[in-house]
């Protein structure tokens, strides 16, 4: 069954209704521009032959294009995602923006937030999707998007500087023609992945360099071309059980870890919270001193071999044959958690120590939601870091913390999600 088959039994127009009401209610939207975009903009004719529930689910991507593995290369971004990022670039009428990865849909969204005055390009390396793009802006009366067909890498110099960049894939690294190509009050609104993890991060020009405004946890397809993620390494321990890291500090031996996974393990609790789990990881995975993510599959966490934490991949600290990994317990009085550590091999229990040190560290001096602070610095990559900085390659990133607030220290179980300030997305 495909759109057309449905669309006599369900209202696209009351459907993109339905879908905006959620989207303001779950905060994805939260300006008035945004919600009119959104609600102007016909979804389903950016996902031809799509069914209309599925073009008008919050949280679902629409498949354009898969590799050979069926792994999706192309596809309509979710529109929870869409409209989170747009409150995060803050487009106003009038402004020229440019959009890295195109599909049509966020682009016609973005034509909507810049007005009559302002100018959309939307740029992809694909020409199956490129030419995709430009037929459904056409069939829903954009054609004054301009779509170029190129690896966005070098950033469509012929129209910067642009007021907005907003980038669709994934991004190992950021490129100086992404810098460069902005006005010197342009926002940078990227998924950029940091050891591993993508946060979809809203950088403002910075001398230089770039400082981030918020960011919030996405995922994406991985960006192709100049730009493609070359430095990850992953390795399959066994069936479920696989490593990946980007961190030349970490040697990844294969045996010896798996090996380690069958030793028993040692499992130490911190005492401290665990509730900010995008702010903790994001600190662990600058601080330990060399991370890998550890993923296991659900059959083998129900083994019981490894824990759930890392069925969405974990930060891991890995030196040779051992490994330590977070993981967290209910604290039954109040219905919050705990974090602690898991870690197997002969050096478990130093592991283990530094790595339960981070997770107090953190919890008595910067958790906060929104306490971190992004910097991406441009230029050769100096031979030796300070801690709390990532080797890219045209750059490194650099991450400061803001203190926690001040108080009593909030022990496992006490949640102070709703009182803390929201500086950052
Ligand atoms: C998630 S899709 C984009 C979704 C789209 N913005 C929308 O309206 O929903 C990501 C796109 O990025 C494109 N892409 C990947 N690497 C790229 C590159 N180096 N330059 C331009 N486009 C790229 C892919 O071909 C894919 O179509």
């Amino acid at each position: 069954m495909t759109a057309t088959d449905d669309s006599t039994v369900r209202d696209p127009d009351e459907l993109r209704a339905g879908m905006v009401r959620a989207l303001l209610d779950q905060d994805a939207i939260t300006s008035e521009p945004v919600a009119a975009a959104f609600a102007a903009v016909p979804r389903h004719r950016f996902a031809p032959g799509a069914f209309l529930d599925l073009a008008y689910d919050l949280h679902s991507t629409v498949p354009v294009k898969k590799d050979e593995h069926g792994l999706d290369i192309s596809a309509m971004s979710a529109a929870h995602l869409q409209g989170v990022m747009l409150e995060q670039a803050a487009i106003k009428p009038g402004m020229k923006v440019l959009e890295i990865g195109s599909g049509g849909y966020n682009a016609a969204l973005i034509q909507e937030l810049v007005g009559g005055d302002g100018v959309v390009t939307t740029v992809d390396i694909d020409r199956d999707v490129i030419d995709r793009a430009r037929h459904c802006l056409d069939d829903a009366g954009y054609g004054q998007v301009k779509t170029v067909l190129a690896d966005g890498e070098t950033g469509v110099p012929d129209s910067a500087p642009y007021d907005r960049i907003i980038v669709t894939a994934a991004a190992w690294d950021i490129p100086p023609s992404w810098i460069s190509g902005l006005t010197q009050t342009g926002r940078l609104v990227v998924p950029l992945t940091v050891r591993g993890t993508t946060r979809s991060i809203a950088f403002d020009r910075d001398g230089e360099g770039l400082l981030s405004h918020s960011y919030r946890l996405a995922r994406f397809v991985p960006m192709q071309g100049d730009g493609a993620a070359k430095e990850e390494r992953k390795v399959l321990l066994r069936d479920g059980v696989a490593v990946q890291t980007d961190d030349d500090r970490v040697r990844l031996d294969t045996e010896a870890l798996n090996r380690a996974l069958d030793v028993p393990r040692l499992l130490h609790w911190s005492g401290a919270a665990y509730d900010l789990p995008d702010e903790l990881e994001l600190y662990l995975s600058l601080n330990l001193s060399g991370v890998a993510r550890l993923h296991a599959s659900q059959d083998v966490v129900g083994s019981g071999l490894v824990e759930a934490s890392a069925l969405l991949g974990v930060p891991a600290l890995v030196s040779g044959d051992s490994i330590a990994y977070r993981t967290r317990r209910e604290t039954t009085d109040t219905g919050g958690f705990e974090s602690g550590v898991v870690a197997h091999g002969p050096d478990a229990e130093a592991l283990a120590d530094q790595y339960v040190d981070l997770l107090r560290y953190w919890a008595q001096n910067h958790r906060r939601r929104g306490a971190a602070e992004i910097r991406y610095l441009p230029g050769p990559v100096p031979s030796s870091l300070p801690q709390g900085t990532v080797a890219k390659r045209h750059g490194i990133v650099a991450v400061t913390w803001h203190q926690r607030l001040q108080g009593p220290l909030p022990g496992p179980g006490t949640s102070h999600h709703h009182t803390l300030p929201r500086r950052h997305t």
